[in-house]
C-alpha cells in the first residue's frame, strides 16, 4: 500500500509540474508571440517609434567604422519589438560616421548584420542638440522627474530649442507616415513632451502612445518647471500616456489636476481636455529574458584572477555614470562593509563598470571626478599588495562583455537613488541560468515593484547597505536559489515582450473620434488621388 501511495503521490506531482510547464509556457511572450500579437491588432496600421538614443550608432576608428549599440535601457527594451514588426525607429544620428552609413533621408536596414526594420536618423545642428538634449531634456526635464537632489537648471533658449527639435522629429515623423493609414507611434521619453500634441494636430487619425522611461515626480515638484502647462499640454496629445509604475501614473494625473484645465476621470484613469481622452497607465518595462544564452560555466575565463591571485568574492555594478545611481554611495557601501567586516581584506572585489554619459554637463564631470577619487581614497585606505578593493572601468562594454561578469558576480548593486525602473537589475536575473548570485536592489528603483525577492535596501543607508552585501555574501547556496528561481520565474513571465504586447494591444484598441476617423479617409482619399 505504502509503495502504491508514494507511486501515486509521484505521478500526481509530475502531473502538476507538467501543468505547471505548460502554463508556463502558453502564458510566456516570445518575439513570435509578439508578431502574431500585433499582427492581429495593429490591423494592417505600422509601427512607428520615436527617441532620442538611435539603437545604432556608427563612428570612425582611424580609417574604418564600427557600431555600437548605445548604453540605454531604452534601447534595449525597445529594439525586440521593432525587430518583431518590422517597423520604422526614428532617432537622433548622434556617430561621426552615421551620415556615411545611411542613405540621403537617413535611412537605413538594421540591426547591421541582420537587418530586420528601418531605422530613420535625424540630424540637428550642434546649438539645436546642446539646447535640446543636454539643456532643456538633460539639465532641465531629467533632475526635475528624478528626487536625486540635483537642482534642475532651466533656461528659455535651451526650451526653444526643445520646441523647435520636438517639431523637426515632427515634420519627419509626417513625412515616413505619410502612405500610412491610422499608424500607431510610439514616442519615447522625456526628450520628446511636445511630440504627440504635434503629431495629432496632424495626423488626427494616427494612435499615439508616450512612454516615459523615467519617474514622474508630485505636483510640488514638477510645478517649478517654468514650462509646465506646455509640457503637459504637449504629452496629453498622446492617447495613451504609460509609466513603469502605478505610483507615477498618480503623480502625473495629480499635477495634471493641479496645472491645467481637465477633467481627470479617476475611476478610468484618463484625463479629458478640450473633449480629447488620455489614458494614463503603468507598463513595468523588462528584458527579453529568453535571447540570453548562457556560457557553460568550463568556458567562462575567470574574470577576476584580473585584479587579485585568489578572488573569492565578485561585486558588480553596471550603469551610466549618472549622479541618479547612487554610485558613490554604493563604494561608501564597500568601505563601511570592510571597516565593519574586515575578513573581506583581499577576497571580495567589487567591479564597477561605468559607461561615460552626457559628459558635456558639468554635474556629470564633477560627478565622474568623485566617482573615481572616491574609488581611489578607498582603495589607498585598503589595498595590499596587487589587491585593491574597488575597480572602477570607465567605459562602455558591449552587452556581450557585460553578460560575462552578471554570470560570475556573487552580488550585483543596483542603488539608484530614484530610476523609472532599472533594467540591470532584470538584465543580472535574466542572466543567472545557474540561479546563483544575489541581487541588492534599491528600494527606489521602480524595480523592486516587482523584484520582491532581492535584498532591497536604501541606498542613502551605508551601514544597511553594507550588511546586505554580507548576507548576501554569506547566503546559503539554498535560498539564493530559492530567491534567484522565483526572481527569475517574474522576470521570464513579464519579459520586454509582454511589456510591448500590453502596450500596443491598449493602443491600438483605444477608438479613434468619429471625426479623426473621417480625417484618416480623406487622407487616404487624397494619397490615392495623388498616385493616380
Ligand atoms: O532610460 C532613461 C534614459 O534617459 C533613456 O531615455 C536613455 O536612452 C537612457 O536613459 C540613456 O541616456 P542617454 O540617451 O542620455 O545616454
Amino acid at each position: 500500500m505504502t509503495r502504491i501511495a508514494t507511486s501515486l503521490n509521484a505521478a500526481r506531482q509530475a502531473a502538476e509540474e507538467e501543468a505547471r510547464l505548460r502554463e508556463a509556457a502558453l502564458n510566456r511572450w516570445t518575439p513570435e508571440r509578439l508578431r502574431v500579437s500585433m499582427e492581429s491588432k495593429m490591423n494592417g496600421s505600422r509601427l512607428f517609434a520615436v527617441s532620442n538614443r538611435e539603437p545604432y550608432e556608427h563612428s570612425y576608428h582611424g580609417n574604418s567604422i564600427a557600431c555600437s549599440v548605445p548604453a540605454s535601457g531604452l534601447v534595449t527594451a525597445l529594439e525586440p519589438v521593432l525587430r518583431a514588426c518590422d517597423g520604422i525607429w526614428i532617432a537622433q544620428g548622434t556617430g561621426d560616421a552615421d551620415r556615411e552609413t545611411a542613405d540621403e533621408q537617413g535611412r537605413l536596414r538594421v540591426p547591421p548584420d541582420h537587418p530586420q526594420y528601418t531605422l530613420r536618423r535625424v540630424w540637428l545642428g550642434k546649438g539645436e542638440a546642446d539646447g535640446f538634449y543636454f539643456g532643456f531634456a538633460n539639465e532641465g526635464l531629467w533632475p526635475l522627474c528624478h528626487i536625486a537632489h540635483t537642482r534642475p537648471v532651466f533656461r528659455a533658449a535651451d526650451w526653444e530649442h526643445y520646441r523647435a527639435v520636438n517639431q523637426k522629429f515632427a515634420d519627419v515623423l509626417e513625412q515616413e507616415m505619410e502612405a500610412e493609414k491610422e499608424p500607431l507611434v510610439l514616442v519615447q521619453d522625456y526628450h520628446f513632451a511636445l511630440l504627440p500634441r504635434l503629431i495629432k494636430e496632424r495626423r488626427p487619425d494616427a494612435r499615439v502612445a508616450l512612454f516615459w522611461h523615467i519617474p514622474w515626480p508630485n505636483p510640488e515638484a514638477f510645478g517649478i518647471c517654468p514650462w509646465q502647462a506646455e509640457v503637459l499640454d504637449g504629452m496629453l496629445g498622446a492617447d495613451l500616456v504609460g509609466f513603469h509604475i502605478q505610483a507615477h501614473c498618480n503623480n502625473f494625473l495629480e499635477t495634471v489636476d493641479y496645472a491645467l484645465e481637465s477633467r481627470i476621470d479617476w475611476e478610468h484613469f484618463a484625463v479629458n481636455r478640450h473633449e480629447q481622452i488620455t489614458k494614463v497607465r503603468p507598463f513595468p518595462i523588462s528584458v527579453a529574458f529568453s535571447e540570453n544564452g548562457a556560457t557553460p560555466a568550463s568556458d567562462r575565463p575567470p574574470l577576476t584572477r584580473q585584479w587579485v591571485e585568489e578572488p573569492l568574492y565578485l561585486g558588480l555594478g553596471v550603469d551610466r555614470v549618472d549622479y541618479t545611481k547612487g554610485i558613490p554611495e554604493r563604494f561608501r557601501a564597500i568601505e563601511r562593509l570592510l571597516d565593519v567586516h574586515p575578513a573581506y581584506s583581499e577576497k571580495l572585489v567589487f567591479l564597477q563598470i561605468g559607461a561615460p554619459s552626457r559628459t558635456r554637463i558639468k554635474r556629470y564631470q564633477d560627478l565622474m571626478t568623485e566617482v573615481e577619487q572616491e574609488a581611489e581614497r578607498i582603495n589607498r585606505r585598503f589595498r595590499t599588495g596587487a589587491w585593491k578593493p574597488i575597480v572602477f572601468l570607465n567605459q562602455h562594454h558591449s552587452h556581450d562583455a557585460v553578460q560575462q561578469y552578471y554570470r560570475e558576480a556573487d552580488f550585483c548593486l543596483v542603488t539608484s537613488l530614484h530610476d523609472g525602473m532599472n533594467l540591470v537589475a532584470k538584465e543580472y536575473i535574466a542572466a543567472r541560468q545557474d540561479e546563483q548570485g544575489v541581487l541588492i536592489l534599491s528600494r527606489f528603483a521602480g524595480a523592486s515593484h516587482e523584484l520582491a525577492d532581492a535584498l532591497v535596501v536604501n541606498p542613502y543607508d551605508a551601514d544597511e547597505l553594507a550588511e546586505a552585501i554580507h548576507r548576501a555574501l554569506s547566503m546559503p547556496a539554498e535560498e539564493k536559489r530559492a530567491r534567484m528561481r522565483r526572481m527569475r520565474a517574474v522576470v521570464e513571465e513579464h519579459n520586454v515582450y509582454r511589456w510591448a504586447g500590453n502596450l500596443i494591444a491598449e493602443l491600438a484598441a483605444i477608438r479613434l473620434q468619429p471625426a479623426q476617423s473621417a480625417a484618416a479617409d480623406a487622407g487616404a482619399l487624397a494619397h490615392a488621388a495623388g498616385s493616380l
